[in-house]
């Protein structure tokens, strides 16, 4: 049995970083564990030009503890009015490295998202021009649309419809939660890939019912039937390039989530590469971790491979009930209970 794993560098692929108290609460726990995070731009209001991804950047470097390396990745929020020059000056800038497609009223901020995607299309055509990611929130509004339905639904009517029309677009489908999800970026080309989360290949609906209503297991995409957890297991350990790690590690204040109409997120960013540990030594494949935690989706992005490593025992440890969150106090994921593996520091 290994007892340790050392991995390239990991990255996250999918990270809510938040601002101010927030940001320099969360921020030592990603950057202990990855080398590069693709920050969300759901910020109130969000982040939709370069000039203030430039300046969101900028608050995240201030906000890193001396002696800790990280680089943040920005990505655009895509609205009805992002424009083609905007996203010719996200490519040239250096810093932005996608752009991030909310439909309107599918999860947190995301009200000032695209409120149909025709009206995306002269961005998604720079886009796709450029070479530059569209990554997506994939689920339908269509309040008609059953809550777990609503990635299937939007694949289907969005979705692949979107990829006929812009076949060489680069397009991610964050946090996939589904079987049809995994279908859809396997039946794709190259230019198609997705991000899991640790608590998508953890845990399945179930979670959020066990022994009463458990809003730190609430997120959005929410979890699933076990067969579509099973699914997305198969595809992180299964060595295709097209799966790699995002954490969507999204947090929110203990107050916001303990209440009569909860916020959606799980934060996981405390240990973020250890759940993901978890996930694959339960389906035997530590081997295929590396890959999907700190290959594949560099070479998606063609950014260079991290140089540094990253070790990992199996070594149980509690994670405590709660942590510091600005004002207020912040959850964690297994607060109170144990995670399997630890990561060394260096
Ligand atoms: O659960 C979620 N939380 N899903 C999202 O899409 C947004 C995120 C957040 O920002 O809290
Ligand atoms: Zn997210």
């Amino acid at each position: 049995m290994t007892d340790t794993l050392t991995l390239t560098r990991p990255d996250d692929w999918h990270l809510h970083l938040r601002d101010g108290a927030m940001l320099a609460a969360v921020l030592p726990d990603s950057a202990r564990r990855f080398a590069r995070a693709m920050v969300m731009p759901n910020l109130r209001p969000p982040v939709r030009s370069v000039t203030e991804a430039a300046a969101y950047r900028k608050r995240i470097l201030a906000a890193l503890p001396t002696g800790m390396s990280f680089d943040p990745l920005m990505a655009l929020y895509l609205t009805d009015n992002t424009s083609a020059e905007e996203v010719a000056l996200a490519r040239a800038c250096g810093f932005v490295q996608a752009v991030k497609y909310y439909p309107a009223g599918a999860t947190t901020n995301s009200d000032f998202g695209v409120s149909a995607v025709e009206r995306a299309y002269p961005a998604i055509a720079a886009l796709e021009q450029q070479g530059l990611p569209l990554l997506v929130h994939g689920e339908a509004t269509d309040p008609e649309v059953d809550v777990f339905d609503r990635e299937a639904v939007f694949i289907d009517r969005v979705l692949a419809p979107l990829l006929k029309r812009f076949p060489k677009l680069k397009l991610v489908l964050e946090h996939v939660t589904t079987r049809q999800g995994i279908d859809f970026v396997r039946a794709g080309g190259a230019n198609v890939a997705a991000t899991i989360t640790a608590h998508h290949l953890l845990y399945n609906r179930n979670a959020m019912f066990k022994g009463g209503i458990r809003p730190h297991y609430y997120c959005l995409p929410v979890l699933k039937r076990e067969q579509h957890r099973q699914a997305l297991v198969e595809a992180a350990t299964s060595g295709s390039p097209k799966f790699f790690l995002g954490t969507d590690s999204a947090p929110h204040a203990q107050s916001a989530k303990e209440c009569g109409s909860g916020c959606a997120g799980i934060y996981t960013a405390h240990a973020g590469i250890e759940l993901y540990a978890e996930a694959f030594e339960a389906a035997d494949a530590l081997d295929k971790l590396e890959g999907f935690a700190s290959i594949f989706g560099a070479a998606f992005y063609g950014l260079p491979r991290n140089s540094a490593t990253l070790t990992l025992a199996r070594t149980a440890w509690e994670v405590p009930a709660e942590l510091g969150f600005g004002a207020g106090k912040l959850i964690p994921l297994r607060a109170g209970e144990t995670v399997n593996w630890r990561i060394l520091e260096p």
